[in-house]
């Protein structure tokens, strides 16, 4: 008899029982001419704790409602009822005989549900069962696995959300040869233990931070310059235009921009026991704002509605005290929930009409103060709506009064965010989207404040086509990250990915928002819960930074301030990557190659030089490859390993990745 004929046995729920089963069918009398070399081990015997899905449990033998496991009409005895999108990670030992299974969506779902289902075998895509709808047929799968030595088994959501998303692997069974290992469920995602590659900051002085900055003329300015090295540390500055005074002890710059528009060439300088920096430095005094991306945190991935006046004031001290402002992370940004809910009126001052703040913030201006006073910037959040998206005072009918409220409070960024106003809009179609923002806009140039506007409408109405015409200076590309479902990649890809196609409409004063940094510790969006650490691998995070500083995203860390380790700061504070973000040219780094298990990503920079990312987004490590033709180059050009900060030397026509990038991990480099 033929290998892999395998004998259907029932379902085994654990090993021993899959053995003896097989023991018994040898002994039964006349099947001696039979010789059996395969031992049927059911998908749902593996530890199925280790499924993870979009909702609900893995279930044996039922589907995910716990109903008999029903496609397209037809019942099946055996399996696991999972639901989108579901990701199993299976070892092998690279002699299991083979895998056989039938896929579709559960009837139960009705003409709802609508999946894809795909087994990836060593890292590689070995079956792929398109989009199936509720109803359809089931689908087949038997797939060799010999010398495979890790399955992967997926369930998408086919693009459309997972509602009803009821995924079925009927009749799952692996046809082991008798002797080899048995499948062994793992974890998902792998464990990796977190790697430092950011080389620390020398004791000398090395002064960072965007090359020049924007402000309007007669505006207050406040500047910290960024600054790593042993402090003490001595500041000064060359060239400084009156109205803007230095404090040399902190370096921090405070007082009022020249009231003459122009380029004010400043040289910055920083000196210690150990040494000394110079960096030049132009304040550009004029109409635009954020010449480069913003950089700072928000409060929103962390404290959600528990949100403290106290929580931000930790933020501001965390961001001098952890380093992050020696490395141009600037605003302290409060998102929603810091005004009054729903319910608990008066919502506003009857004087000013202004908006009040709750009880949790009972001396706003006397936060902001503080801020200011480390030399960071302070954001606020409100929509144009009657409520807020958690069910606080929106700004609907009293936008003047609240912006003049925040510029009074010393605001310096304000997150406009559409929320209810889907409600009251009026008008058609870009017109409708745009006005809020035009008014906001309009009433914010009035104030004798510089306060940066981040439109956040979600991507609607190709915001980024428009969205600097009615005076934003960043929006939002996307739904909210935090919402998003990923199952084999996390969901910063593909959010990014979606906010990297609108690279043309970026430049200085004008950034696309692929949404915040959620690192270090964060709390789940799907219920705002308390904070956690990431999920994500280590090398998930690098290349999350990667690719946020390839883009020119604002980068906005929206993690818990007070708990952030070192491997946490390694990721968020690496100067070369962020001066990739905060180069002048203020170009958005574009995808010049695309594939299933990997892309690039080039940006360019103001000295000539590109920036590339190679990213590697298959479940195994590989090395990747660019060639200089590819991505506009040629001849010989010099590479540096960008996270470690170290030259690798000349490359004629192509650089290889040195070593094989690691599961969702990038190589970060420069090309001259
Ligand atoms: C929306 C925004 C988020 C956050 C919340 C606050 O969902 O997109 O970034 O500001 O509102 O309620």
């Amino acid at each position: 008899m033929p290998r892999n004929n395998a004998i259907s046995l029932p379902c085994f729920h654990d090993v021993w029982g899959a053995v003896l089963l097989v023991l018994v069918v040898l002994c039964i009398p006349g099947s001696a001419a039979v010789v059996i070399d395969d031992v049927l081990v059911s998908l749902s015997s593996l530890d199925l704790t280790k499924m993870k899905q979009g909702w609900g449990r893995p279930q044996i033998d039922q589907s995910i409602t716990s109903k008999p496991l029903t496609i397209g009409g037809q019942v099946f005895e055996h399996g696991v009822g999972s639901h989108a999108d579901s990701v199993f990670s299976i070892q092998l030992d690279g002699q299991a005989g083979r895998f056989t299974a039938t896929v579709g969506v559960d009837d139960g779902a009705g003409a709802r549900g609508s999946l894809v289902f795909q087994v990836y075998l060593d890292g590689s895509l070995s079956f792929d069962s398109g989009v199936m709808h509720g109803g359809d047929p089931a689908k087949r799968i038997d797939l060799d696995l010999s010398g495979v030595t890790h399955m992967m088994l997926l369930v998408t959501s086919a693009g459309d959300g997972i509602d009803y998303d009821h995924a079925n692997w009927a009749a799952a069974n692996f046809h082991i040869s008798a002797g080899s290992n048995l499948p062994v469920a793992l974890d998902y995602p792998p464990r990796e233990s977190p790697m430092i590659i950011t080389p620390k900051p020398g004791p000398v002085p090395a002064i960072n931070g965007p090359r020049l900055f924007g402000v309007r003329p007669g505006h207050p300015f406040v500047y910290r310059i960024p600054c790593t090295g042993t402090r003490p540390i001595v500041f000064a500055v060359d060239g400084l235009p009156d109205g803007l005074v230095l404090d040399p002890a902190t370096g921090v710059l405070n007082g009022t921009a020249p009231a003459t528009a122009g380029e004010y060439d400043l040289t910055l300088g920083a000196t210690n026991e150990h040494g000394a920096a110079e960096r030049s430095f132009t304040l550009v005094v004029g109409e635009t704002l954020a010449l480069t991306p913003p950089m700072g945190w928000n409060s929103w991935y962390i404290h959600y509605d528990r949100v403290t006046e106290q929580d931000i004031r930790e933020a501001a001290n965390a961001m001098i005290d952890s380093g992050m402002a020696d490395f141009g992370y600037m605003y302290v940004n409060v998102d929603d929930c810091w005004m009054k809910q729903q319910g608990d009126e008066p919502y506003r001052d009857t004087a000013t009409g202004a908006v009040l703040c709750n009880a949790k913030f009972p001396d706003i201006a006397g936060m902001v103060d503080s801020i200011h006073a480390l030399g960071l910037r302070a954001g606020i959040y409100t929509s144009p709506g009657p409520w807020t998206c958690a069910g606080y005072v929106g700004a609907y009918e009293h936008e003047a009064a609240d912006a003049r409220q925040f510029a009074e409070w010393g605001f310096d960024f304000l997150k406009y965010d559409w929320c209810s106003y889907e409600n009251v809009a009026t008008g058609d179609g870009t017109a409708r989207l745009q006005r809020p923002y035009r008014q906001i806009s309009e009433i914010l140039r009035t104030l004798d404040r510089d306060v940066v506007l981040n439109l956040c409408q979600y991507g609607r109405g190709a915001v980024w086509e428009w969205g600097a015409e009615v005076g934003g200076q960043s929006w939002r590309t996307t739904g909210d990250l935090g919402l998003q479902q990923g199952a084999l990649l996390p969901a910063f890809y593909s959010i990014g990915l979606r906010n990297a196609r609108h690279h043309e409409c970026a430049g200085p004063g004008r950034w696309n928002d692929p949404d915040y940094l959620m690192l270090g510790w964060v709390g789940s969006a799907q219920n705002m819960g308390e904070g956690t650490p990431t999920d994500l691998t280590p090398n998930e995070q690098y290349s999350y930074m990667s690719l946020w500083s390839l883009m020119a995203a604002p980068l906005f860390l929206s993690g818990d301030m007070t708990k952030l380790d070192a491997f946490t700061l390694n990721v968020l504070c690496n100067a070369e990557v962020i001066a990739i973000n905060q180069d002048a040219l203020g170009k958005q780094g574009r995808v010049m190659i695309e594939d299933d298990d990997h892309f690039i990503m080039v940006k360019e920079m103001e000295d000539g030089s590109v920036a590339v990312g190679l990213f590697n987004t298959s479940e195994g490590e590989q090395p990747l490859t660019v060639r200089w033709g590819d991505i506009g180059l040629s001849g010989s050009c010099t590479v540096r390993d960008v996270w470690r900060q170290e030259d690798l030397g000349t490359y004629a026509d192509s650089f290889s990745t040195p070593k094989p990038i690691r599961r969702h991990g990038v190589m970060l480099i420069r090309v001259s």
